[in-house]
Parts: structure tokens; sequence; C-alpha cells
């Protein structure tokens, strides 16, 4: 393994330190917490629909966002063995054509279609918006859809603007997922079965004490050399997670009986491109350790506990699933704190409002 010239800026990083401490440290408590106080699932069976012709819906549809790689891949492959219809939502048009072919090559009768999105931008959400909703009316299924998982997201090791001006880790992982749940959700409402949202979130949100919801949390101040990547990183995920609760309370306040069920997931760790901006030698490493101490999964280990979650019986909502096989843990206690969710809520929504009237032409 040669040790270049970034790994050993990396290793020289508070950052770097961060992400080996304390992540490791929060996973081997997720692990602990359920081992104390877990629950598990595994007594339910699967929910499934019935497709028959009588039946109340022609065929679920479930749109993954980040399709082309690790989970997101595998959890589409999942979800089409399940007979779902699965909407793969991804940046690039050809690793989406070819995953495609793939799973078809497997399965002749997969229902799937691609759409290019790409989460860090708002005129992109809006146009798959827009073309969804055009092929949903062209189709011969259901105007409504069953299944949004969120699962895009990236871990970037150095600080990037979006194109709408925010920090593009932070709009990638929170604010996109915020922008295309929020446009999704009257399709979600109008399912004649019940509907759910899966957002897949991180262990690592539990390094997170304090959040500050000032003007700087979507979009850093700070220089790219010392841009704060794991804090970051930490934040975007326990924002998804706030947002998942707060959804939760929303709908149910507003109906007891909503047919929307709201499911964050983690699936532990996985073996993915997800390290893919950290130097390859200590990404290796990393999955050495990790593989060593028999946490390392595979990404179909890994999308089990994300169909675990998107297959869950419908009365589940605002449950935290962790690391596959049903099982379910409490999240931080800084996570259920309503009061910051409500305030990161509105801020999000404006934020978000902003935008729509921006590209309201488009
Ligand atoms: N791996 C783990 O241990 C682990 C643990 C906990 C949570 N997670 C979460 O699991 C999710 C999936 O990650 P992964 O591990 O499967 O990593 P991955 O292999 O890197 O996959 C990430 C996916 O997100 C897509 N993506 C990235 N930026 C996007 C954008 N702007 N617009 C649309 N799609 C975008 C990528 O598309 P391209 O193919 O075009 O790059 C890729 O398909 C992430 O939210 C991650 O935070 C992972
Ligand atoms: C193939 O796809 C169909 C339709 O989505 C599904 O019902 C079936 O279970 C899949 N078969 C396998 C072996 O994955
Ligand atoms: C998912 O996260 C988005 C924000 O990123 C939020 O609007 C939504 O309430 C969350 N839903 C679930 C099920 O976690
Ligand atoms: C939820 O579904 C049930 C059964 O399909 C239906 O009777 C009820 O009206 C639905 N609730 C809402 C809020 O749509
Ligand atoms: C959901 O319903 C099942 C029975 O269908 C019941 O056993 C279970 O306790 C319920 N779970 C919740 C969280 O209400």
């Amino acid at each position: 393994m040669a040790i270049d010239r970034a790994a050993m800026r990396m290793i020289f990083s508070c950052q770097f330190w961060r992400m080996a401490i304390c992540w490791t440290f929060a996973l081997l408590f997720s692990y602990l917490r359920f081992h104390l106080r877990g629950r598990c699932l595994t007594q339910h069976p699967r929910f499934r629909f019935s497709l028959d012709p009588g039946g109340k819906i022609r065929r679920p549809i479930c749109i993954i966002t980040g399709a082309t790689s690790g989970l997101g891949e595998a959890t589409a492959r999942a979800m089409a063995a399940e007979g779902y219809h699965v909407v793969l939502a991804g940046r690039c048009s050809e690793k989406l054509d070819k995953i495609i072919q793939d799973i078809m090559k497997g399965n002749e009768s997969a229902h799937l279609n691609a759409f290019q999105v790409d989460l860090s931008s708002f005129h992109s959400i809006l146009k798959f918006e827009r073309s969804f909703k055009q092929w949903l009316l062209d189709s011969n299924l259901d105007h409504s859809v069953q299944l949004l998982i969120n699962n895009a997201g990236i871990l970037a090791t150095s600080f990037k603007v979006s194109a709408d001006g925010y920090d593009k880790m932070m709009q990638t992982n929170y604010l996109g997922a915020f922008a295309l749940t929020n446009l999704l959700l009257p399709l979600l409402k109008k399912s004649p079965v019940p509907s759910r949202i899966v957002n897949i979130t991180s262990f690592t949100h539990r390094c997170v004490t304090n959040l500050k919801l000032d003007c700087n949390i979507f979009s850093h101040s700070s220089s790219s050399e010392k841009y704060p990547f794991a804090n970051v990183y930490e934040n975007s995920k326990l924002c998804l997670l706030l947002f998942s609760y707060e959804l939760h309370r929303r709908l149910y306040e507003e109906n007891p009986l909503s047919n929307i069920s709201i499911i964050p997931v983690d699936p532990g760790v996985v073996k993915t491109k997800i390290l893919r901006e950290i130097p390859l030698c200590l990404s290796q490493l990393a999955f050495t350790v990790l593989s060593f101490l028999r946490l390392l999964q595979s990404p179909e280990t890994g999308a089990s506990s994300v169909v675990d979650a998107a297959l869950a019986p419908p009365n589940v909502s605002g449950e935290y699933f962790f690391g596959g096989k049903g099982r379910m843990v409490e999240s931080s206690s800084l996570s259920y704190n309503a009061k910051l969710a409500a305030d990161l809520w509105s801020k999000s929504s404006t934020l978000f409002e902003d935008q729509i009237a921006i590209h309201k032409d488009f």
C-alpha cells in the first residue's frame, strides 16, 4: 500500500481522526444499544401488495435516488424482485441504462425505468418531477407513488459549491431529498394503498452534539483547506433524521389515520463507493479493519435493511431501523428534539420556496 501525499495530509487532519474514532464509536454504540434496548421486527411478515387484476393497484411504484451504485443499486434489484415498478433516479444516464440492462438480464419481466436527476440542483429536481409526472400520465399505471427511497448521498472531503450556491454535500444529502420529498408528497398521499418514504441516514449522526441552525448550515463559509467534511456529513445525516421525525409528526397530526409512513434507515457499514474521495490506501485500510471486526457488509446485505424498512407493515412509522434483520433502535437524543426539527423544517421550507420562485419560469 503506497502512502501518497494526499493520504499523509489526510492522516494529519482532525477530520480524519474524527471519522476514524468518533464514527467507529457511533457504530459500536448503535450495536450496543440494539443489544441492550433494541427491538426486532422479524416476527412480522413483509408487507406485500396484491397484484390481482381486481386489486386496488395495478403495480406499486418505487422511486430510488442514487440507484447507480452501492446500496441504491442493490435496493433497486431487490425491489424489482418484489414486483415493484422501480424508477431508478441518478445523475448519469449511461450508468442507469447499464444497470437496467443488467437487472433485465437476470429477470426479463422486471419493470424498470431510468430518470436523470442531480440531487444537488433544484433545477434538475424540478425537471425530474415534471418528466416523471408526464411519464406517469402516459403510462398505464396508477397516478400515484407507493414508495420513495431517498438514498443518494456523498461524503465529500473538500468544499464544493452547488449550482444553487449551497454546500454540495449538504444539498445532495439533505436539501435535495427535502425538495424531492415535498414535490412528490401529493403523489404519495394519493396512493390508494398505504405508501411510504424511506430515508437513508447514518449512525454518524450520533457524533453531532450541537446543531447550530445559523446561516452557515447550508453553505459553508470556511476555505476549502479547512473544510470540516466529517462534521458536514454528520450534520447532513442528522438533518435528514430530524426531518423524518418532523414529517412523521406533521402527517400524523394532520391525520392520525395517515396512510403514509416514514422510516429512516441506517444500514450500518457497507462496502460501497461512499469513501471514493478518501485516499485509496486509507479507505482500504478502513474496510480491512471493519471487515476484521465483522462489521463490514456487502451492498446486498446492506440493502436488505433498506428493503426491511420499505416492506415493514404499514402501521410502522417514525421508527429508526438499524443494521438489517428488522432491527430497530433509538437514534441520538438530539434527533428527537422537536423544537430543533421544527426550526430546521421552517428554514428548509423557506429556502425551498425561494428556489421554487427562482425556477418558476422554467
Ligand atoms: N456505505 C455505508 O457504509 C453507509 C452507511 C450509512 C449510510 N450510508 C448512506 O447510504 C447512501 C448510499 O451510499 P452508498 O454507500 O451506496 O454510496 P455510493 O456507492 O457512493 O452511492 C451513492 C449514490 O448516490 C449517487 N449520487 C451522488 N450524488 C448525487 C447527486 N448529486 N444526484 C444524484 N445522485 C447522486 C451516486 O451516483 P453516481 O453513481 O453518479 O456517483 C451513487 O449512485 C448514502 O446516503 C450514504 O450516506 C452509507
Ligand atoms: C422478476 O420480476 C417480476 C416483476 O417485477 C417479479 O414479480 C419476480 O418476482 C421477479 N423474479 C425474480 C426471480 O426476481
Ligand atoms: C426524508 O428527508 C426529507 C428531507 O431530506 C424530509 O423532508 C422527509 O420528511 C424525510 N422523510 C423520511 C421518511 O425520513
Ligand atoms: C387510508 O386507507 C384506508 C384504507 O384503504 C382508507 O379507508 C382511508 O380513507 C385512507 N386514509 C386517508 C387519509 O387517505
Ligand atoms: C402493527 O400491526 C400488527 C398487527 O397487524 C401488530 O402486531 C403490531 O403491534 C402493530 N405495530 C405497531 C407499531 O403498531
